[in-house]
């Protein structure tokens, strides 16, 4: 057991001496002490100030959003319109699911920006059944915009 000990520190001092060898530089700074305390900053957005499970819930549904566009603007470019379109309502439309999960984080500005975001995403979806490059590229904007100005305003 001594003997294994001993061999570690011998081998971890090789190595910080070996790295000294490649950049004096940088093996000159201290060594510091990394603290993983959250700090809370005040960045000016509005805290929803959501308990656990529904931190959760919102980072899952956020990441199927962020699937969504992801898919979308692939389909676009495939310029298959119908698939975009169905996607477009039903992972990010005014579902009753979406609309239902809006309005359970007790906020009325944050639930009506929510609505407005997914107003924006029916109407995308109708915009893609016309089959136009650029007008589907503008309305696919105008929804990331959407996600653009909540992630400006508010945080969980
Ligand atoms: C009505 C508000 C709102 C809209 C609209 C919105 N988000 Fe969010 N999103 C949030 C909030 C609040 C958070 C948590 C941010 C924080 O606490 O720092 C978040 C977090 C996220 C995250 C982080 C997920 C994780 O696992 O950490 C992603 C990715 C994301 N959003 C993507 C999107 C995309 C893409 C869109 C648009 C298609 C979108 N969001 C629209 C409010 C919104």
């Amino acid at each position: 057991m001594r003997k294994l000990l001993i061999v570690i520190i011998g081998l971890s001092f090789l190595s910080f001496h070996s790295c000294q060898n490649e950049s004096e530089k940088e093996s000159s700074v201290k060594e510091e002490t990394i603290v993983m305390e959250p700090t809370i900053i005040d960045d000016g957005r509005v805290s929803l100030n959501l308990n656990a499970m529904q931190k959760n819930h919102q980072l899952s549904n956020m990441r199927s959003h962020l699937e969504a566009v992801q898919e979308i603007t692939l389909l676009l470019s495939q310029d298959n319109y119908e698939k975009a379109s169905e996607l477009a309502y039903t992972k990010l439309g005014s579902t009753t699911e979406m609309k239902l999960m809006c309005a359970s984080f007790g906020d009325k500005g944050f639930e009506n920006l929510g609505l407005e975001f997914h107003k924006s995403a029916d109407i995308m979806s109708e915009v893609f059944k016309k089959r136009n490059k650029d007008n589907s590229l503008t309305a696919l904007s105008n929804t990331l915009n959407y996600c653009v100005k909540c992630h400006a305003t508010y945080k969980q």
